[in-house]
């Protein structure tokens, strides 16, 4: 079975999924990149800074990498299956620069910060390591490995926002863009590499955020999703107005930018987001109802193996408060299936979990060690892997029964969508979402719309992972 990334009824998580940019128009170009990206919404974001570095040296990008003289591949070490998937793209590239010595060859993101130089000896045909804090000393990098020699930039840093650098968006629809508030974490969850990987959390400048939410809505984006490993713990010290700015109070600044541009944020980890903040979003129209809300497992003591910091109840209690201030929330969730010692009946007490909390959607996973993480250091991974997966499935199995649950209760019921896109099945139909993030699909007969556009949608029918429905006419 493979290690399911996604089910429900969002895709936007596009972890282990790999995807080339468009070729950029209208300027030239000496040289072309090609860039891959792994893992999850922050290295997407990333790739569109590398882009935005590369040319203004000189690189543009291209979708095709037998044209490139570059090819970079942003890494994702999360779970082992990531890395293993980058390793098998590596086998690709190998051949193609047997044909062409002179391609170099990068390995970008959090898989160089892991393996660091050691990366360079296993994959004898890597060029450069660069990790998440460097991406800036690229062209240098880029000018050693011209010479022949192995280029490595693996520093973390205590400030690196890359708040100055105005991204290039990459293989976008032009209605929704990501936008990175802050870089790092500072907690220390026992299974996750990402604190090893992205080090120290640090905020960006709370006015280049705004600045470019507004850039983005001037050039016709209709959504941005403020993006961080832990969202609420985001702190800005406005030092002119001499004023704090919170997670709840950037959300504002957003949602102030305009009344038509979304605002959406991702992730919450639940012992950071503070009523405050679900105050904010009740009060725009446009922060959207919806909120990721990572459980990992529904058993306390598991929770506490984890160092995630909060228990059954109190997670269980966050979800009432949301549901209180904002009746109508979608949510979601993460779920770890065969953490260290985790017994049938904590396994039994994940699925009630789920179930209490009703989840839209889940990203599922069965636990991976990941080296020099805290459970690596101080637990066995003991749960055997056909327990782990049938674990798993079953987390699957319910996940798919609660989307349909969900999703049917919002038969009969109107939403504000905005359009995306054609639908993936077919370009008769547009896709878009609600602001609980669910998807909408319903046919362009007999209106004018475009992408970008907000429509009312009234619900008809729905699968597992979509809502269906015709435009209101009003
Ligand atoms: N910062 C985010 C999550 C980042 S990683 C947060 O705190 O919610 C995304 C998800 O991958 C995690 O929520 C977790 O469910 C999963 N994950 C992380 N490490 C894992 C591991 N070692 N094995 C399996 N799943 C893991
Ligand atoms: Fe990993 Fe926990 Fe930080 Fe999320 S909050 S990135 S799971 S350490
Ligand atoms: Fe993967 Fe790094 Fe993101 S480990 S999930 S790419 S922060």
């Amino acid at each position: 079975m493979v290690e399911v990334k996604s089910t429900g009824v969002h895709d936007e998580n596009r972890q282990g999924e790999a995807y080339a940019p468009q070729v950029m128009e209208g300027r030239e170009y000496r040289k072309k990149f090609y860039i891959e990206s792994y893992g999850c919404a922050m290295n997407f974001s990333d790739s569109e800074i590398v882009a935005s570095i590369l040319n203004d040296n000189g690189y543009g990008a291209t979708g095709n990498y037998a044209e490139a003289d570059l090819v970079l591949l942003n890494t994702c070490s999360i779970r082992e299956k990531a890395e293993q998937t980058v390793r098998n793209r590596l086998q690709l590239f190998r051949q193609v620069k047997d044909s062409r010595p002179g391609l170099l060859i990068g390995v970008l993101g959090c898989m160089a910060e892991r393996l660091k130089g050691k990366l360079l000896e296993e994959e004898k045909l890597v060029d450069m390591v660069v990790g998440p804090d460097a991406y800036r000393t690229l062209p240098g990098l880029i000018e050693e490995a011209e010479t022949g020699q192995k280029a490595v930039n693996v520093l973390l840093s205590r400030d690196e926002t890359y708040a100055d650098i105005s991204p290039v968006r990459l293989d976008s629809n032009g209605v929704s863009a990501f936008v990175s508030i802050m870089r790092g974490c500072n907690n220390m969850c026992a299974f996750c590499v990402v604190p090893f990987t992205r080090g120290r959390e640090r905020s960006r400048d709370a006015d280049s955020i705004v600045r470019e939410c507004a850039d983005l809505f001037s050039k016709g984006y209709r959504e941005v999703t403020l993006l961080g490993q832990n969202v609420d713990s985001y702190y800005w010290m406005d030092e002119a107005a001499d004023k704090a700015v919170t997670f709840a109070l950037l959300l504002e600044k957003v949602a102030l930018v305009h009344p038509d541009l979304r605002v959406r944020f991702s992730t919450s980890h639940p012992k950071d987001i503070t009523d405050e903040v679900l105050y904010t979003m009740a009060r725009y129209e446009n922060i959207c109802k919806y909120i990721h809300l990572p459980v990992q497992s529904g058993s306390t003591r598991i929770l506490q193996l984890m160092n995630r910091t909060y228990t059954r109840e109190w997670y269980m209690a966050k979800v009432d408060r949301i549901l209180s201030v904002m009746p109508d929330c979608g949510m979601s969730t993460d779920v770890i299936t065969g953490f260290c010692t985790e017994t049938e009946e904590e396994h039994q007490d994940t699925l009630s979990m789920m179930e209490y909390a009703k989840y839209d959607m889940s990203y599922m996973f069965f636990y991976s060690e990941r080296p020099g993480t805290l459970a690596a250091r101080r637990y066995s991974d003991d749960v055997p892997e056909d327990v782990k997966k049938r674990r798993l499935d079953e987390v699957v199995k319910l996940q798919g029964r609660l989307s349909l649950e969900s999703n049917k209760k919002d038969l009969g019921k109107e939403f504000r969508v905005l359009i995306e896109g054609d639908s993936k099945k077919s370009a008769e139909d547009w896709r878009g979402r609600n602001s609980q993030n669910k998807v909408v699909v319903f046919p362009k007969a007999g209106g004018h719309y475009k992408k970008g556009d907000y429509v009312q949608v009234s619900i008809t029918d729905c699968t597992q992972a979509t809502l269906i429905g015709a435009v209101v006419n009003n």
